[in-house]
């Protein structure tokens, strides 16, 4: 965290967006002042205005319910249908025969869903998962590749009032399992396979082992992506194409309850199995668009981009519903950057004319790393906006994408967020704030986030405290998923009816937040979260490890690397080809994305007298850095000694 903290520091650069954005954009600086003055003046009022936007069956006769902190009711007595937001209205004003989804799968081959045509779809699916037995309230899990039918399955839920939770294709048969068991899933949603570098990854095959452990779920939809062989098992399994033949395409989206959930999505926290966060239909919904309106200055004849596969938050609120409740145009791509070769986003935008890109830190470093040749192949004219997600971006990584991508004309927008937070909560708005390279500037119009102290107070300029949100905000997360203890011991036992993100930031001296980084035992790789203890318990599991402890490096491509220091039971020895397998084990266990960088074999961890782990310690030395901190509650000396001498 201290090199972070350096390095923004010495940032003073400012950019300010040119006259010509300013001049056309939907939300103006002094826009954004009255704004910023109305919500705090009177946040009732203020959002309630915000969500006369959506459609609403039935008008809420209260704004928020806060009498029961940390558990917010917004909109109380409303109801509302998310499926209907992103997709009817649109049949009606105008928008029926606009593009709503343009995909790409990665072997080239396109698709492109009309409002109406995607109407169709969902009133089909949503009606076969009627015939399966699928009534409101039942979670569904979605295990699927970046098809239009990932966004599909997940619209015909919220149709009927089912509960979706979308698992990222990366993870592994384990993982599916334990989310189904968690959310009690009655039927998987998958396909036989996916593209991913030219390689099959095989989704149902995963999702086979994962029914054996899964017993609430008692159907899985399976649709045909790849012409992979599967076995569909009698009684069980159906394929998505059967299904829709037979299904009528009347279903009229359900008035449900503004509180009515809309989906679980996993993620990972500092102790424990990853918790399964919350969110209900009205706020989730006004958050989603409002951001998307104003952070991405949408325009109706945008191509809109969001490179975040649905198995993520930005995948949910800026793939799926932000963009679909707002009537835009979306790109969607099934496949990896670099396949068929490393131009394959500056492909695709030249090819589809988009116009506002929204990616992630980790994969403009690796668009750095394969030079600028790729990206000079192509135009790029058709750009007017960036966007930036997932963790802090480097100053040098944010001119590279202001310059070489940008073409020194688009404004960038660092947003940050959290799974819990639902939708964007400090972002520039792109004609409204003036931008310095790496800091996410400064709350949205509504979010009372502030830097404080371990006491909750403010910190002056300049000095690193702890983001919090002083205040409720709609798209917030209503809890965990069947631990609403473990809820408010995460989020609001730090401080009383604040929420604790469980990152570290700075203010500068004109107000702007940069946020440093986790504080917490949450590794950020690639722009995902994993907690150090899954990796460990992944570890821990397999019968040659007695004892593991996992701390993040820092890596130039993926933001964090994951280090490993194992001791082994009794009897094995400490080979390559053990370490390998540990690797594997891992990825096994949690999915490709966890496998670990490095596993290093000791006899000993260094610990507390209480026996608490020193990760700070173990972090140094992963590292290579001379730590400095303080080690006198270190139980051996010796330990610290010769894991630095191992490093040598
Ligand atoms: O540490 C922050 C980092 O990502 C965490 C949230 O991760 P997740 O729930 O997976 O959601 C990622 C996409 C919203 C945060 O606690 N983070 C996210 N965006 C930024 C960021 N850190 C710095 N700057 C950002 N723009």
């Amino acid at each position: 965290m201290s090199t972070n903290i350096t390095s923004v520091l010495k940032e003073s650069r400012v950019f300010a967006p040119s006259e010509a954005f300013t001049q056309q954009a939907n939300v103006s600086a002094e826009e954004r002042e009255r704004l910023v003055a109305w919500a705090d003046k009177d946040p009732d009022g203020f959002w309630a205005a915000q969500a006369e936007s959506l459609h609403w069956f039935k008008k809420w006769n209260k704004v928020l319910d806060w009498s029961n902190p940390p558990f917010a009711k917004w909109f109380v007595g409303g109801t509302i249908n998310a499926s209907d937001n992103c997709i009817d209205r649109h049949l009606t004003n105008g928008r029926k025969n606009k593009a709503a989804i343009i995909w790409e799968g990665e072997p080239g081959d396109t698709r492109t869903l009309t409002y109406q045509q995607l109407h169709r779809e969902v009133c089909k699916f949503a009606n076969a998962l009627k015939t399966l037995g699928v009534a409101k309230g039942d979670r569904v899990t979605i295990y699927m590749p970046l098809t239009p039918e990932a966004a599909i399955a997940m619209l015909a839920c919220a149709r009927i009032g089912a509960v979706h939770s979308v698992i990222f294709g990366g993870f592994s048969a384990e993982a599916v399992a334990d989310r189904n068991n968690d959310a009690q899933a009655k039927v998987v949603i998958t396909a036989d396979a996916g593209w991913r570098r030219g390689k099959i990854v095989p989704l149902k095959e995963n999702v086979d082992a994962a029914l054996a452990k899964s017993p609430s779920v008692t159907t899985c939809v399976v649709f045909n992506r790849c012409n992979h062989p599967v076995t569909m098992k009698d009684g069980r399994d159906v394929w998505w194409h059967d299904v829709m033949a037979k299904a009528s395409a009347d279903c009229p989206a359900e008035q449900l309850d503004s509180e009515h959930p809309l989906f679980i999505l996993y993620t990972s926290g500092s102790t424990g199995k990853p918790k399964g966060v919350l969110h209900t239909t009205g706020g989730y919904m006004l958050g989603a668009s409002l951001t998307h309106k104003w952070i991405f200055d949408i325009k109706d004849d945008d191509v809109y981009w969001c490179t975040a596969d649905v198995g993520w938050i930005t995948g949910h609120t800026y793939t799926v519903y932000g963009p679909l409740a707002n009537g835009s145009t979306i790109l969607m791509y099934e496949g990896a950057p670099n396949h068929p070769a490393e131009d394959r986003f500056w492909d695709l935008i030249e090819k589809y004319r988009v116009s506002i890109l929204y990616t992630a830190p980790t994969a403009i470093r690796a668009f750095i790393k394969w030079g600028n040749q790729h990206v000079e192949k192509h135009d790029l004219t058709s750009l007017r906006l960036l966007g930036s997600v997932g963790e802090p971006i480097n100053p040098e990584a944010w001119m590279w994408y202001h310059e070489v991508i940008g073409g020194g004309r688009c404004p960038i927008v660092d947003t940050w967020w959290q799974t819990e937070t639902g939708s964007i909560l400090i972002t520039p708005l792109p004609g409204a704030i003036p931008t310095k390279p790496g800091s996410a500037t400064k709350p949205m119009p509504g979010i009372a986030a502030e830097v404080v102290d371990k006491d909750g107070k403010p910190v002056p300029a300049n000095a690193g405290g702890f983001l919090v949100v002083k205040r409720p905000w709609p798209s917030m997360m209503r809890t965990i998923y069947n631990d609403d203890q473990r809820f408010k011991d995460t989020y609001w036992s730090n401080y009383p009816g604040v929420y604790f993100t469980a990152d570290g930031a700075r203010q500068d001296d004109d107000g702007y937040i940069w946020v440093m980084g986790r504080v917490d035992d949450v590794l950020n790789v690639s722009g995902h979260r994993l907690s150090t203890m899954e990796v460990e318990s992944a570890l821990v599991n397999h019968p040659k490890v007695a004892e593991a402890a996992v701390v993040g490096r820092p890596d130039d491509l993926k933001g964090e690397a994951i280090c490993c220091f194992v001791t082994l039971k009794q009897g094995n020895d400490p080979t390559d080809d053990l370490k390998a397998a540990l690797k594997a084990h891992v990825a096994k266990e949690i999915g490709a994305l966890a496998r670990p960088d490095e596993v290093k074999f000791t006899d000993t961890l260094p610990k507390t007298r209480s026996g608490k782990i020193m990760r700070r310690l173990l972090r140094d030395i992963a590292a290579n850095r001379v730590g400095t901190g303080d080690t006198t509650t270190l139980e051996d000396y010796g330990v610290l000694a010769k894991l630095r001498a191992d490093e040598e």
